[in-house]
């Protein structure tokens, strides 16, 4: 045998080795690891931002309130993606917990895992009493109750009344005035640490609301999160028809104004608040 007949036929038996017995090995372990329940880690979700997930760190209870239609799930969604941690919900709307938001259902710990804030539309001495800390986020009652008509009527949190729903207006529109009212006074008894959001100035300027509220609850976030959850949480907001602008008399616009002023000043008086009135 040459000496290059000898370095051949060792490389082919290397090669041949490797192939036969190596390879399965490989294939083996990766397949039975993919497999086996064991090697399974807790499943990281992805959000369109970056990984979101609960924290191991025990945070205040932080509640998120607002009156129904006043754009929560917009501003849940900013935090949620901005920090990439979870926001959980004193309800279980399978619509919201099939869209990224996997913390819906979750109020104050998950066996040790937490979530950052916890949406709820409850204002009553019982659900005060759950927080730690308060961001009431805070919509035009006109804006407001011609929104979550629309999610009762149109089917969700992106749907429109239409037709023939019209017919329960004016008795929705006065229960829901009457209500936005109690809900904020309600809030206006809460004594600690709150900052007031307005819907208004976190759709005018959300860089500066959403850095406001971030701040608050003491995150700090990267600024491609902050931009990507701007660009991804506007779309939490629901279009509306000619028609449903004009559901409202000059009397209801009237009326309207004169319960939002009111609610504003008293806030005015009461919290610091991240806007301007
Ligand atoms: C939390 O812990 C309880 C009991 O300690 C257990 O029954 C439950 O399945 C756990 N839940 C989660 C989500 O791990
Ligand atoms: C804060 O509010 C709670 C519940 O309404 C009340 O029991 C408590 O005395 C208040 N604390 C202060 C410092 O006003
Ligand atoms: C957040 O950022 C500030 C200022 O850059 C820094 O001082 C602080 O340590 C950071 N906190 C955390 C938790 O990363
Ligand atoms: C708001 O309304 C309440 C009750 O209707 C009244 O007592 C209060 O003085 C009003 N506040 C302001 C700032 O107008």
């Amino acid at each position: 045998m040459t000496r290059n007949q000898l370095v051949f036929k060792t490389t082919v038996t290397v090669l041949v080795v490797a192939v036969f017995c190596f390879l399965p090995v490989v294939l083996f372990w990766k397949f039975s690891c993919r497999d086996s329940p064991l090697s399974k880690k807790p499943a990281g979700k992805m959000g369109p931002c970056g990984p979101l997930a609960f924290t191991r760190l025990r945070l205040p209870v932080t509640g998120l309130a607002s009156f129904p239609g006043s754009g929560n799930t917009l501003l849940r969604s900013l935090i949620q993606e901005s920090t990439g941690i979870l926001t959980g919900s004193e309800y279980l709307d399978q619509e919201l917990a099939t869209s990224g938001f996997h913390g819906e259902g979750a109020t104050v710990h998950h066996n040790g895992s937490h979530v950052i804030l916890i949406k709820t539309h409850g204002s009553d001495a019982g659900t005060r009493e759950r927080y730690d800390r308060l961001i009431l986020l805070v919509r035009h009652p006109k804006g407001a109750i011609l929104s979550d008509f629309n999610r009762v009527y149109g089917g969700g949190h992106l749907g429109r009344a239409t037709g023939d729903q019209f017919k329960y207006w004016p008795e929705f529109f006065q229960l829901h005035l009457t209500a936005w009212g109690s809900f904020h006074r309600d809030w206006l008894t809460f004594n600690k640490s709150t900052l007031v959001v307005f819907y208004d100035d976190l759709i005018s300027d959300p860089v500066v609301h959403l850095r406001k509220a971030l701040n608050f609850l003491r995150v700090n976030v990267s600024e491609s999160r902050l931009a990507c959850a701007i660009d991804q949480s506007l779309r939490y907001r629901r279009s509306r028809s000619r028609r449903q602008t004009q559901l409202y008399s000059p009397a209801d616009q009237q009326k309207l104004d004169g319960v939002y002023k009111n609610i504003t000043q008293e806030i005015s008086q009461r919290f610091c608040f991240s806007g301007s009135l």
